[in-house]
């Protein structure tokens, strides 16, 4: 797997992607609009990433297939972006979907350990943050074993299939990495 910066170029290989898995992303996270489903929504909304991405807000990236790893070359297999970066607090949020069929591969536990490194090397940031529903257990897992640790609840934070859900707020220091205190 292989996790590069969103581009332009991207258009086909990311609107293939977003298409052939909304019935999974949407079982489990919040549904985009609509009008996000087409080529002209998908362009749209790499326009506002990469605008984004250059003002310093976020970090968009895409997770390819590449044959070393078993994967088909050249497809998406999924995402994981920092969001809301904020250098004078240091911090960012941190999210991530992954294709149905490469679930369980270990992609999105590579992917955000890609996105720590990113955070704490390159962009000096102190502190990431999740929020993850309580419905979600897996994407729970991905942010415990990248070392993460619950902060609290958020009530009523996501909604899903006209149903709300309270969200687990996780949260993880850069300090973590090199203390030689035990993560508890
Ligand atoms: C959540 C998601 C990103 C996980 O991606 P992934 O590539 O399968 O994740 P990984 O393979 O790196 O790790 C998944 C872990 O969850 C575990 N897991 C899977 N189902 C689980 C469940 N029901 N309960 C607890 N753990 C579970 C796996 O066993 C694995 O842990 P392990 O390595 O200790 O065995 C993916 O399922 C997804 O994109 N879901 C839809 C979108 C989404 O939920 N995004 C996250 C929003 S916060």
């Amino acid at each position: 797997m292989d996790c590069r910066l969103l581009t332009r170029d991207d258009l086909d290989a990311l609107f293939e992607f977003e298409l052939t898995n909304r019935a999974w992303f949407e079982a489990h996270i919040e549904p985009r609009p609509d009008d996000f489903y087409t080529r002209k929504g998908v362009a749209g909304h790499i326009e506002d990433y990469l605008q984004a991405w250059e003002q310093g807000r976020q970090l968009p990236l895409l997770l390819w297939g590449d044959e070393a790893s078993g994967f088909a070359n050249q497809i998406v297999v999924g995402r994981a972006n920092l969001r809301g970066i904020c250098h004078e607090s240091g911090e960012a949020w941190i999210g991530y979907r992954v294709a149905q069929d490469y679930c369980g591969r270990g992609l999105a536990t590579g992917a955000v350990k890609h996105l720590m490194d990113e955070a704490y090397g390159r962009l000096g940031l102190r502190r990431l943050l999740a929020a993850v529903s309580v419905a979600n257990p897996s994407s729970s897992r991905v942010l415990e074993k990248c070392g993460f640790r619950q902060a609290g609840l958020i009530p009523e934070a996501a909604t899903l299939k006209n149903r709300t859900l309270d969200c687990f707020e996780y949260q993880h220091y850069r300090d973590w990495r090199t203390s030689q205190r035990p993560l508890a």
